[in-house]
């Protein structure tokens, strides 16, 4: 893991105003970029967000042979004529998920492969099992090593996978080893998130053909050849509803461009509920407070439910709300981590290992603190924070904007893999943050 270019200090207690624009979705992208080694030929992607998550990914394609090129800020080029290189260097241990999800495509081209064991946000343990099993059931001879994965197959078959959780990158990993694979491949139970619907259309533009049928079902009917496409990956959801809770949180009002309302639905039922309210517009969507804000109850789950990567920003938001709230985490069963520091700042958020508020999930009786009791409203205090992870990143820097005071946060890093320009969004609509460069461990 690379460290931090630099921290942030931020000095809370303004309203933000102004209007910000989202960038295309990290989780779409990532994926098609991944996709786009299934043909020799060029594809190109427009509307791609400057994260270091998208910089990660093209070294990694470079390094299997892939030629990348930026046509423009947000717009990127990427041809593998050739695979020179089927092993994915043990550099890439733990450093993201997307390594697993290129077994398909270079058993399709070289018909083997080596992939470091994949890392991600530390949220949970993250397994692979439905992955493996899945490509295994497709024909492919898996080993596994302490640091790695190895795979090889003459030819995949389409065969019927079920999943036993509607897991996004099972589901796209079985989705990218099935487009080429010989016979139809049906994947019951299989995630129905926006991201993996866009990455089907990218499949779809490549010449895959893939139906997305009713009860979770995908089915998809291997082709001989793929051709190369060029797709508008849609626009990050969770950048937008993190944008929508800032707003909502500082009392300010904030028009997130690129927002799409049905991307959010279940996101803006909740907000609404709780005191925030919004505008859809030309560009995209208003988000304001209509009231005192007041507790609420929400549960994560798979699509159409509450995406567990809003969870982090509504909970600051929730601190702000009066009343107890309860928010039952179903996807991860280590998510709450990040409240601990919340807490130093002056929240009141109590975590539980019962399935709070809801219907008993995956996590039951299984000791992990699931679920987490907010009772607001309280005052938040500035002070220094490390950020985890990801979107706990997003939830401090929320959490220093609604403080009283500075605050300092490390760890930056996590937050610039994910979100673009953070800080130039922020400042843009009146967030008082200074860049600091961070410390050199070695000086
Ligand atoms: C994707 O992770 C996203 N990451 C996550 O976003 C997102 O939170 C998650 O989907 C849920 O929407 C990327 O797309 C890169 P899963 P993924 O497989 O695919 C269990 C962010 O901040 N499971 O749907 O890894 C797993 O442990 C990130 O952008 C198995 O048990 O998530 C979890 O409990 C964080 N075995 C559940 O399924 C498996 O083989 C859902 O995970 C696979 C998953």
């Amino acid at each position: 893991m690379q460290r931090d270019r630099h921290l942030y200090r931020i000095t809370g207690g303004q309203p933000l105003r102004g209007s910000v624009t989202v960038g295309g979705a990290k989780n779409a992208v990532t994926k098609q970029l991944v996709a786009s080694l299934l043909t020799t030929e060029p594809s190109v992607l427009t509307n791609v967000p400057r994260i270091v998550e998208v910089e990660i990914v093209l070294h990694m394609l470079t390094e299997l042979g892939a030629a990348v090129e930026w046509l423009d800020p947000t717009t990127v080029r990427v041809q593998t004529a050739e695979i020179t290189n089927a092993s994915l260097s043990e550099l890439y241990s733990g450093v993201n998920r997307i390594p697993i999800l290129m077994m398909g495509p270079l058993l399709h081209r070289v018909g083997e492969s080596s992939i470091p064991l994949p890392g991600g946000c530390r949220i949970g343990k993250r397994p692979i099992d439905f992955h493996l099993a899945g490509l295994r059931q497709m024909g492919a001879e898996v080993t596994e090593l302490p640091r790695s994965v190895t795979v090889k197959a003459l030819k995949l078959e389409g065969t019927h996978v079920t999943l036993p959780f509607p897991s996004v990158g099972a589901t796209e990993n079985i989705l990218l080893a099935a487009v080429l694979a010989k016979g139809t491949t049906v994947i019951h139970n299989a995630a129905v998130e926006p991201d993996v619907l866009d990455t089907v259309h990218f499949l779809q533009q490549m010449g895959a053909l893939v139906s997305v049928e009713v009860d979770r079902t995908i089915v998809v009917e291997g082709v001989e050849k793929l051709r190369g496409a060029r797709h508008r990956p849609i626009n990050d959801r969770i950048e937008a509803a993190s944008f929508a809770a800032a707003a909502v949180a500082t009392d300010g009002r904030v028009e997130v461009c690129g927002a799409r309302q049905e991307h959010l639905v279940t996101f803006l039922n909740h907000l609404r509920k709780l005191g925030g309210e919004f505008q859809t517009t030309e560009h995209g969507i208003l988000f304001y407070r209509e009231r005192k804000l007041t507790a609420e109850h929400v549960e994560t789950g798979v699509h159409p439910g509450f995406m567990t990567d809003w969870q982090q920003p509504l909970v600051v938001l929730l601190t702000q709300a009066h009343g107890a709230s309860v928010i039952h985490e179903t996807i991860y069963e280590d998510r709450f981590g990040y409240t601990d520091q919340l807490n130093q700042m002056g929240a009141n958020i109590a975590l539980s290992t019962e399935c709070l508020g809801g219907r008993d999930c995956r996590f039951a009786s299984k000791d992990f603190e699931h679920s987490a009791i907010v009772m607001g409203a309280t005052p938040l205090r500035g002070m220094p924070l490390e950020i985890p992870d990801l979107r706990a990143g997003f939830a401090y820097i929320l959490a220093a904007l609604v403080a009283s005071g500075t605050s300092e946060i490390t760890g930056t890093r996590y937050l610039e893999r994910g979100y673009e320009d953070p800080v130039g969004k922020l400042r843009s609509i009146g967030a008082q943050v200074e860049t600091v460069p961070a410390p050199d461990p070695t000086d």
